[in-house]
């Protein structure tokens, strides 16, 4: 019998960089992903993420923050750009801003984030530099599902790495990235699958 694989819609957040905006798109691009990027948005109109997606081809939307007086007026302005787009899933890949609840709650169980650190630990900013300065022998990386709270939603998967006593911040988030773009790319590919349960849903 022949399986006929469905892609689902995925759009991606990002700010920074977007390495791993690259390798969610180079994994789709070579079939090892069911996932059908349909768009990345942005807060920061000179992300190189977005560069990234329109070398891809991929639709890029960049909504300013300074034109919105709050987080959740901004946020509804977010919602507006992709409802029409449909997404299964919104990955987040480096996104610098906080979602709203009202943001979350309108995509519950839709959204993913990657965080440079082993969750719950080291929540929030410069994650390598608190482990170096904690003294800890191992770092990681944490996918999760997006809840209100900041860093805090249901753990889809978690990848260890060692922290050698040479490394220095930008040494050891560069082990980090490597094992973020082994995990992130698994994680959404079980959700295309349809294999992920929230706790409270599917
Ligand atoms: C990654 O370290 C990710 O864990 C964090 O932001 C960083 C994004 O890096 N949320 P890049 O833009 O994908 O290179």
């Amino acid at each position: 019998m022949m399986v006929i694989k469905t892609s689902i819609r995925v759009v991606i957040f990002a700010s920074g960089n977007g390495t791993n905006l690259q390798v969610i798109t180079d994994q789709a691009k070579q079939g090892n992903l069911s996932v059908d990027i349909v768009a990345v948005v942005s807060d920061n109109e000179d992300a190189y993420a977005l560069e990234r997606a329109r070398k891809e081809n991929i639709k890029t939307i960049y909504v300013n923050p300074e034109c919105y007086p709050d987080r959740v007026s901004y946020d509804n302005a977010l919602k507006r750009e992709i409802e029409v787009l449909e997404p299964d899933l919104i990955v987040l890949a480096g996104f610098m801003r906080i979602l709203s609840k009202e943001f979350v709650d309108d995509f519950e169980n839709k959204i993913m984030n990657i965080h440079p650190s082993l969750l719950p630990k080291y929540k929030g900013l410069n994650t390598h530099e608190r482990v170096l300065a904690a003294g800890d022998t191992y770092h990681g990386a944490t996918v999760h599902f997006v809840t209100a709270e900041l860093d805090d939603g249901p753990i889809i998967i978690q990848e260890k790495v060692p922290v050698l006593p040479t490394d220095s911040a930008a040494v050891l988030q560069q082990r980090v990235h490597e094992c973020e773009y082994e995990i992130y790319p698994r994680a959404i590919q079980w959700f295309a699958d349809g294999i992920l349960s929230t706790g409270n849903a599917q």
